[in-house]
């Protein structure tokens, strides 16, 4: 059933689709990653591919930058083309001093500086939680692929304003136990939990926001690569 953001036919995306922010990722995902990947969207540049990892139905799509996009993109996937599972693959910048750069972050819940929560309109403050079945089967790869010690499983925030993160703002989020700060994560966790689907939030650290430290572009492929392999052994087992 094609919207207006995606072109995809019902049935042309698997049950569990990897999204990174970036359409050249989901692009470089596809064609390096998966067997078989054929291009399912291109709506706006938002690639959207489907193939197989080990044999087992996999989808790619990129969600674009902050809540909103990726609100649109994963609402669609979940209520239009019967996807179960969303596991974003993205990076975030670090504000704890025990977290490094290229570690993994898994956000187990996503506070926010974003209204998305208010087209709720609960009488409260809504606790965005990633799905419990993905990030149990996601740590047992975690152990697989002996990765336990760079990776951190916590609270995220997922902020509006890029150039608003100033040290001020990051002191407060890091003294509340907050190991990094990304742009999506709560609204995909709303989204899921208001479809009743499952999503997960896994990032490397591209951004060390205590001290300023980043990583270089190979550094980049690199952490990457072990990210999008736990995310596709993660959603073959799920
Ligand atoms: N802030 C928000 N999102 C990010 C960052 C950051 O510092 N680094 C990578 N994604």
């Amino acid at each position: 059933m094609p919207t207006a953001h995606n072109s995809a036919q019902k049935g042309d995306f698997a049950k569990t689709v990897l999204m990174p922010g970036d359409p050249k990722r989901a692009k470089f995902i596809a064609e390096h990653y998966l067997e078989n990947a054929r291009l399912v969207n291109d709506v706006r540049g938002i690639g959207g591919y489907t193939g197989t990892y080990k044999g087992i139905p996999v989808s790619v799509m990129a969600s674009g930058m902050g809540m909103p996009s990726i609100g649109i993109y994963s609402y669609e996937l979940y209520h239009f083309y019967d996807v179960e599972n969303i596991i974003r693959v993205g990076s975030a910048g670090c504000i704890q001093p025990y977290v490094a750069l290229k570690d993994i972050v898994i956000g187990m819940g996503a506070g926010t500086t974003s209204r998305f929560v208010h087209q709720y309109d609960l009488n409260g403050d809504y606790s965005a939680i990633c799905s419990f079945d993905l990030l149990e089967a996601c740590m047992k790869q975690v152990d697989t692929l002996g990765l336990r010690e760079k990776t951190h499983v916590g609270n995220i925030l997922s902020s509006d304003a890029f150039y608003g993160e100033t040290p001020d703002m990051v002191k407060k989020w890091s003294a509340m136990g907050v190991l990094a700060i990304e742009m999506e994560a709560a609204a995909l966790y709303m989204n899921a939990a208001a479809a009743g689907k499952n999503a997960l939030c896994i990032c490397t650290v591209s951004d060390h926001l205590l001290n300023g430290e980043n990583l270089s572009s190979e550094e980049r492929e690199r952490g990457f690569d072990e990210m999008i392999r736990l995310a596709l052994e993660t959603a073959v087992r799920i």
